[in-house]
């Protein structure tokens, strides 16, 4: 059955479900306040780098079944079910969520609900959010008590959030035990299609769902800084950390996915996830739980610093005067994110201590320019890496991972290269006489 359903926000998160909910065979109102977006999108044109949304996009506007508007009018008047999938960054000067957007999308939508509807949040809240928000929709809906919040958190990786909109490996959907109401029927009948493939359909309250995705993000990131942190034990010791990651994650109780060691995890997700949740279980008064997750971010944030050390300790000691060509700038391939990004990052630090740093990323050159403007942006790989000392691989593109010694010895004023991300084949590199370092098997 046809559903009718607004989605508030229209980024990575929002754009994609909308589209995806479309070709589900819903009809879809994407809302947004950024004009200028909405247009791209009326467009069919994707305001970001994301494989596969395009079409997924123009197919669903040609249906007819996918429109935009800015207006929470005509959004409250079209559907009876709202998304939330707008950001909750991190709030500037501390570790806490901002949750403005979010609260400004309930005080807009709410006073103008009056018919029986359900909202679900989407986007990653501190855990107890969910049960304000439903309290504060019943205050303001002129339907009052028929106007109900529930949780069904996002896990959609960015690169692949089209496959994990329409396969997800579960779904999860969180309802409120003191506010009764049709909020799992409704989300079978979203859903449908989904459930009847197989796809597991959890359903639990407000706050286990609110956690479910905090500690998905948190596990996550303790994964890869687990990762690196044995790289700085194998670097000590002279030991392989790619080597020991393959043989650990044979064991199916670990297993080898997310146990790649390099420059860390960034983007706009994880960094500020564990923060946020930091944050959170100190209010609750639980901090202790989580004190772990402060030495994970600064183990991800020690390889950043270690990338700096080694690539002063590759030019004999001296940045001030060194040219280094960086390979990537976005926070992983397939993206042009650059929210956190440890490339970026590693490139605006070398930089700062006088090297001069020339970088190259497939698709995220324009998001990299706004947030550093002040580094060199070169036309291709090998134009970033022409008269190089030093060659850093930042983020594992696929175009990088095929580069051969031979692309690019005649271009380099010296053959040295550091793989940040362990991407590269490093006998092939040093069997062609270059220096090449990797982390944690150097
Ligand atoms: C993450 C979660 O995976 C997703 O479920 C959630 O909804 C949002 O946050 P995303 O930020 O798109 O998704 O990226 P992800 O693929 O998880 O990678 C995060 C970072 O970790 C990247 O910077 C990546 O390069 C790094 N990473 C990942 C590693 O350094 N090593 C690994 O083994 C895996």
């Amino acid at each position: 059955m046809s559903c009718r359903i607004a989605v508030f926000g229209t980024g990575y998160l929002g754009a994609t479900h909308a589209a995806c909910m479309a070709a589900l065979g819903h009809e879809v109102l994407g809302v947004d306040v950024d004009v200028a977006k909405l247009a791209k999108l009326e467009a069919g044109e994707v305001p970001f780098f994301e494989p596969g949304l395009e079409g997924v996009l123009k197919s669903s506007l040609e249906s007819g079944r996918l429109r935009f508007t800015s207006s929470y009018e005509e959004a409250a008047d079209f559907a009876d079910i709202h998304f939330i999938g707008v950001g909750t960054p991190q709030r500037r000067g501390d570790f806490g969520a901002d949750l403005s957007h979010v609260d400004a999308v309930i005080e807009k939508l709410a006073p103008l609900i009056r018919k029986p509807s359900v909202i679900f949040g989407k986007s990653t809240v501190p855990v107890g959010t969910a049960r304000r928000l439903g309290r504060r929709v019943r205050e303001l809906a002129p339907v009052g008590e028929h106007a109900e919040v529930a949780w069904n958190p996002e896990f959609l990786r960015e690169g692949f959030a089209v496959q994990d909109t329409l396969h997800p490996d579960r779904l999860v959907l969180g309802l409120d035990p003191s506010a009764p109401g049709r909020a799992e029927e409704v989300a079978r009948e979203i859903y449908a299609k989904l459930i009847d493939e197989g796809i597991p359909f959890l359903v639990m309250d407000l706050a286990t769902a609110e956690l479910v995705k905090t500690a998905a993000n948190a596990f996550l990131a303790t994964k890869i800084s687990f990762i690196n942190a044995m790289a700085e034990v194998c670097e000590a010791a002279d030991a392989d950390v790619a080597v020991l990651a393959d043989a650990i994650g044979r064991d199916e109780r670990i297993g080898r996915r997310f146990l790649k060691a390099g420059v860390g995890f960034g983007g706009g997700c994880l960094p500020k996830d564990i923060r946020a949740f930091m944050s959170r279980a100190g209010e609750l008064g639980a901090d202790q739980a989580l004190t772990f997750l402060r030495e994970v971010d600064n183990i991800n944030m020690r390889r950043r610093s270690r990338m700096v050390e080694m690539t002063r300790e590759f030019v004999e000691g001296r940045l001030l005067g060194a040219r280094v060509a960086v390979l990537g700038a976005a926070f992983k391939p397939d993206s042009d994110d650059v929210r956190d990004s440890p490339a970026l990052n590693i490139a605006g630090q070398i930089q700062l201590q006088g090297a001069s740093v020339s970088v190259f990323d497939p698709k995220a050159m324009e998001n990299s320019k706004k947030i550093f403007p002040t580094l060199t942006y070169a036309e291709s790989a090998i134009a970033a890496c022409t008269g190089a000392d030093v060659i850093l691989v930042l983020t594992e593109w696929a175009e990088f991972r095929k580069l051969l010694p031979g692309d690019l010895e005649d271009v380099v004023r010296r053959t040295k290269i550091i793989d940040g991300r362990n991407c590269l084949d490093a006998r092939t590199w040093r069997d062609a006489g270059w220096d090449y370092w990797g982390m944690g098997r150097r």
